[in-house]
């Protein structure tokens, strides 16, 4: 067989080995008791009984025969990249919403919640923003009025657009420099400073009083002064009022894999603050694995125990509700190409296999999740 008749088949297979995964909410699957069977129940089955959800990053194309394992294996869906503004509206106000639009229909024809990523995100232009917004504000005579009309302009579109529809959103992307501490400059901080943070918040809150609205950042260490400057930032908001009802956690682990006692300690950290918690972008390079653990046993098997020790920090914690993995397969990986990551590719980071074959982490996964339905 050639691969693609053998992907072919493994499709129309996991097609039927799929229980019909239709949650509109995680409490909604109650077809099979997961914590009794757990060996026939899906990942998304087993979370959805739990309470929890489990995304994947996927494309904006929803015809990608892959979609079909997502179906099967999660609860809930981010667009890797097709709701970013830079993707949404190539210039400013000019917006193509084909692919926003047919993955919100698409989370919604199957059940699954989709995370809105992200309104406001200060790195690459063209992508994470439109391009021509650095010229614009060099060429304002009120840099800082512009911004904040463009701003508001844009969070109103896409957060009224779908409005009741987004469950939630990345309100604003990875605020703080790469190493922190500090806040990062960029295009919006260097008009607005700090505030285009609240603002951003108050203004998604007004065109969707229903949304939850997260911070979302990306943390190389959970002691280090810029895992400090997080928390600072986000006990500050609340404390002046705005809107901020979550934090997410990316946990990108491809340089290294953070002692466990200290993953666990911060999101408590970030719980205690009265904000509901998510990991909202895990992988789990092999490149870190190795850095982190000096054994011969089998890769995927000190992967499955990453993943474990991760989202077992999470369910711990009761504001803790979900984890999204950065991909649907090892085939499809943004680490493979990322700059800091892709000289060891193939890096293998996620719960499913080039073939869509659930790996260890996947299993080890449904086992810890199916332990909280059971309690
Ligand atoms: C990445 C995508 O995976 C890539 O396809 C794209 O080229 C660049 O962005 N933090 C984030 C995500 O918040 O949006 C990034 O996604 C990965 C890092």
């Amino acid at each position: 067989m050639n691969s693609s008749a053998r992907r072919t088949s493994l499709l129309s297979l996991t097609a039927l080995l799929s229980l019909a995964v239709a949650c509109g909410s995680p409490d909604d699957c109650r077809s099979l008791d997961c914590s009794q069977e757990a060996s026939d129940c899906t990942l998304a089955q087993t979370a959805s009984q739990a309470g929890f959800w489990v995304g994947a990053a996927v494309p904006g194309d929803v015809s990608d025969p892959r979609m079909e394992a997502v179906v099967t294996h999660f609860n809930s869906i981010t667009a890797e990249n097709a709701m970013k503004w830079g993707e949404l509206a190539p210039r400013v106000g000019d917006y193509d919403f084909g692919q926003a639009d047919a993955l919100v229909d698409f989370a919604h024809a199957n059940g699954l919640r989709l995370r809105g990523h992200t309104l406001v995100w200060g790195k690459f232009p063209g992508h994470g923003y439109p391009a021509e917004l650095r010229d614009l504000m060099a060429q304002a005579s009120e840099p800082a009025d512009l911004m904040r009309e463009i701003l508001a302009e844009h969070i109103r579109t896409v957060v009224g657009r779908y409005a009741g529809r987004v469950a939630s959103w990345d309100v604003v992307n990875e605020p703080l420099a790469l190493l922190g501490p500090a806040l990062e400059l960029n295009v919006f901080s260097e008009a607005l400073g700090a505030d285009y943070i609240a603002e951003a918040f108050h203004t998604a809150h007004a065109a969707d009083p229903e949304a939850m609205l997260f911070l979302n950042e990306n943390l190389l260490s959970y002691t280090d002064a810029k895992a400090r400057a997080f928390v600072e930032l986000v006990a500050g908001l609340l404390d002046d009022g705005v809107p901020v009802h979550g934090v997410g956690i990316q946990a990108h682990l491809f340089l290294s894999v953070p002692p466990p006692e200290d993953f666990r300690a911060y999101l408590e950290e970030l719980a205690d603050l009265g904000v509901t918690v998510e990991l909202t972008e895990v992988d789990v390079a092999k490149a870190a694995i190795r850095s982190w653990e000096d054994t011969e046993r089998p890769i995927f098997d000190a992967q499955a125990d990453v993943y474990r020790s991760l989202v077992a920090a999470c369910l711990a914690l009761p504001g803790c509700r979900g984890a999204t993995f950065w991909g649907i397969d090892d085939e499809h990986t943004w680490l493979d190409s990322f700059g800091l990551s892709a000289a060891d590719a193939p890096n293998e980071p996620l719960l499913l296999d080039m073939q869509l074959r659930p790996k260890p982490a996947y299993f080890a996964l449904r086992d810890v999740i199916a332990e909280r339905i059971a309690n």
